[in-house]
């Protein structure tokens, strides 16, 4: 006899843990149980069918038990395509009860191939997370984002959460052959896959990445092999940027020796037209700013513009060089900068460091600040949860900020994340559709807008965490060059 488990969907781990349960419990042996989820017939979504009746447990039968790892494996291993994968999580099921340390084997076939699968599911999720690009629609309620993306895996819907998280103000839909997720900035929803085709043209978002992709290219560091594992050749059809790839590649050699012939290379292009929007410095600024900035300090150890001056213990007030050319503002104090009374000291501010010193960037010739003055946490246990600042609190620590930067006069801004956008600008925006761009702000000059240090520390894939660290680092060394010019 066969039992045909009709799961839910191609994902559907709880559905294939419930029956195999049962069909283990009875001894059924793999070869007598079709796993289906719909990708045998070609269909998207099955069509809910009943199972067959599930066995009885043999009796006597002992309680089951796998390995935690086993479990962490499936729910990745569930997601990939190959459709014998069901069959191998039952297999490896019955014969964790008689070998329990079976996981550790890894070059036991089964397991081997358990975590072959697990691993391409990882390496497709990151590539979804870092070559997903979004368009630009004009709605009449306002803007949304609608990006087309080809997974390997079926690993939309684990994905997702991801964008979730990062484009939380933002309306967006991932439209992929099998599954569209959209996010109406509420909820999450899932709707049958779509083609490249639903998906408008957006040439303004396209030459942004293309500009973004020229100017952190750099010719020196050009390893085509290397290159080629991170962007994959088949993900490149998707992606704006591409078009450059081929010709900056051709032109890399002949940069590489203009750029040792001549260490004084020019700032990027990029650059310049930042550079050519910054406030222009007419005059050197006088030596009573260093004691107008003292003056704030002082005043602002007795803030009580908000409620969150009660349960932190001091105001975190900016330090750095009150003639810098370069600001930065980040969210607001953390547990360790609470404590010190000092901007970016722990490790979002070691993060920071390193960034600074690899872009070039002598943090003691800077001036860094936050946005948001006082550490809002909750505590849990003997524990302090950072939360983050809502608006109001936002909006009435801007009193200081922008008394800082008009003592300050810098050339530069540089916002790092998106409360530091909230407080330059007034406005809440989605740093995706702001990165590397500088917003001209009339009160206090222009603001070159990246991501927060800690956005880079919560990345939960290495190979993520290096991308998007080249990334804030390509930023920074665009912030440097512009206030250089
Ligand atoms: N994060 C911030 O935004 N600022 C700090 O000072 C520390 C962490």
């Amino acid at each position: 006899m066969i039992y045909r488990i009709d799961l839910d969907s191609h994902v559907d781990l709880d559905g294939w843990r419930v029956a195999a349960r049962r069909l283990a419990e009875a001894d059924i042996p793999p070869s007598e149980i079709l796993w289906r989820t719909g990708e045998q017939d070609g269909d998207l979504f099955v069509e809910a069918t009943q199972n067959n009746e599930l066995p009885e447990p043999s009796p006597g039968h002992r309680p089951l038990s796998v390995p935690r790892r086993f479990l962490e494996l499936a729910e990745l291993a569930v997601c990939h395509r190959d459709p014998e994968r069901f069959t191998l999580l039952y297999r490896l099921l019955l014969r964790f009860q008689s070998e329990p340390r079976l996981i550790d084997i890894a070059t036991d076939d089964d397991v081997f191939r358990l975590e072959g699968m697990a691993k391409a599911v990882r390496r497709d999720r990151h590539k979804m997370t870092a070559f997903v690009r979004f368009k630009k629609v004009e709605a009449a309620d306002g803007p949304a984002y609608v990006a087309w993306f080809e997974p390997e895996h079926h690993i939309v819907a684990l994905t997702v959460p991801f964008f979730v998280d990062r484009f939380a103000n933002m309306r967006w839909s991932i439209i992929t052959p099998h599954l569209s997720a959209r996010w109406d900035g509420l909820a999450l929803t899932f709707e049958p896959g779509g083609s490249k085709a639903d998906v408008p043209d957006d040439e303004a978002g396209d030459d942004l990445w293309r500009t973004y992709y020229a100017n952190i290219f750099n010719p020196a560091r050009l390893k085509i092999g290397a290159m080629k594992r991170e962007m994959p050749v088949k993900y490149w059809k998707n992606l704006p940027e591409s078009s450059l790839i081929t010709p900056l590649i051709r032109s890399a050699q002949g940069k590489e020796n203009a750029m040792v012939e001549n260490p004084q290379v020019a700032p990027p292009k990029r650059a310049e037209i930042i550079a050519q929007q910054r406030v222009a410095k007419a005059e050197p600024r006088p030596d009573h700013e260093a004691g107008t900035l003292e003056a704030l300090r002082d005043e602002a150890r007795s803030c009580q513009r908000c409620p969150l001056y009660r349960d932190a213990t001091q105001t975190v007030f900016g330090e750095g060089l009150a003639s810098a050319d370069l600001v930065f503002v980040g969210e607001q104090p953390g547990d360790r900068e609470d404590l010190a009374g000092k901007p970016f000291i722990g490790p979002a501010g070691a993060l920071f460091d390193r960034a600074l010193a690899e872009a070039g960037i002598d943090r003691r010739r800077a001036y860094v600040t936050n946005a948001v003055k006082h550490f809002k946490f909750e505590p849990r246990g003997k524990r302090r949860i950072h939360k983050k600042p809502g608006i109001a609190e936002i909006d009435a620590c801007r009193w200081w900020i922008e008394q800082e930067l008009g003592a300050l006069k810098p050339k530069l801004t540089v916002a790092l994340g998106a409360t530091a956008v909230r407080s330059l600008t007034g406005k809440s925006a989605s740093i995706l559709s702001l990165r590397g761009q500088v917003i001209d702000s009339p009160l206090i000059g222009p603001v070159l807008v990246t991501v927060h240090p800690s956005f880079l520390l919560r990345l939960p894939d290495e190979d993520q965490q290096r991308v998007e660290y080249d990334r804030f680092v390509a930023d920074l060394r665009l912030a440097r060059d512009a206030a250089a010019g």
